[in-house]
């Protein structure tokens, strides 16, 4: 009876290790989200605020086009997309708003 226990004892340890890793995992998953570093992400974030994001999702363009027009955003509202985040939003939107 007293083994049992102990089994169960160590069932319960070894099961709560995965289980913290597992939270663990979630949590550093959300924090990347949430700091918006992913083209979509930042095109939600960053596209959005001025006018739906339709606006830009309703056509198809060349990555020279895309370029251009975010770069025509960024002018819109000083410091509001980096250079580094606008390359990440063209780069999303050329691979998934493009023009063959
Ligand atoms: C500070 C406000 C603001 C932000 C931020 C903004 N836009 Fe705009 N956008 C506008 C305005 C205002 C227009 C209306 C047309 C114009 O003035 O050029 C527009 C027009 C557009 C158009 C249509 C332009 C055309 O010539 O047909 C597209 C596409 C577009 N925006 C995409 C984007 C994308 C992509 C982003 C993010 C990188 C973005 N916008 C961020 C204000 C903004």
């Amino acid at each position: 009876m007293r083994i049992v226990a102990r089994v169960r004892g160590k069932w319960v340890a070894v099961a709560t290790v995965p289980a913290l890793l597992l939270c663990a995992g979630v949590l550093s998953g959300a924090r990347a989200a949430g700091g918006a570093d992913d083209g979509e992400a930042l095109f939600r974030q960053k596209c959005g605020v001025c006018h739906k994001t339709r606006i830009a999702t309703s056509r198809n363009e060349t990555k020279e086009t895309w370029a251009g027009i975010v770069k025509t955003m960024q002018g819109k509202k000083d410091n509001w997309i980096s250079d580094a985040q606008a390359r990440k939003i063209v780069e999303y939107l050329s691979t998934e708003y493009g023009k063959k």
